[in-house]
């Protein structure tokens, strides 16, 4: 079947986190933006079994805004680049592969540098 998509306004988000829904073009009612700083997060709640994470965002910057993704508090893909999509408005995906087991798990990504994470609009799994 089709992958399950976990809307980031629906996601967990650190202290100083919004939802936002200033940047046209988003799945659902809005997106994560999550604070510019190292360690601030989004964390999904979501369902296995699955063998990829998919994650919609926006990077209006110049620069990658790199992401440790963790499932269930360890972290599985260090340092994952989103680069930049050339305007806030223009969304695109980046794709990780992964074994995800049967049942509930969470996924936390966290920003490694001081820009925080991209703009962060959905998880599909
Ligand atoms: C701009 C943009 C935000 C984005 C932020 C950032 O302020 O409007 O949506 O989150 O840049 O650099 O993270």
């Amino acid at each position: 079947g089709g992958a399950t998509r976990y809307e980031a306004e629906s996601a967990t988000l650190s202290a100083g986190g919004t939802v936002d829904a200033n940047h046209a073009g988003f799945s659902g009612t809005g997106f994560a933006n999550a604070a510019n700083a190292v360690g601030s997060y989004v964390e999904w709640r979501v369902t296995g079994p699955a063998s990829a994470l998919t994650f919609g965002y926006a990077n209006g910057s110049t620069a990658a805004r790199p992401v440790d993704i963790a499932v269930d508090g360890t972290v599985t893909a260090a340092g994952v680049a989103f680069p930049p999509t050339g305007a806030w408005t223009t969304w695109s995906t980046v794709t990780r592969q992964l074994s995800l087991p049967a049942g509930s798990h969470t996924v936390r990504v966290t920003a490694t540098t001081a820009d925080g994470p991209a703009n962060l609009d959905y998880l599909d799994v």
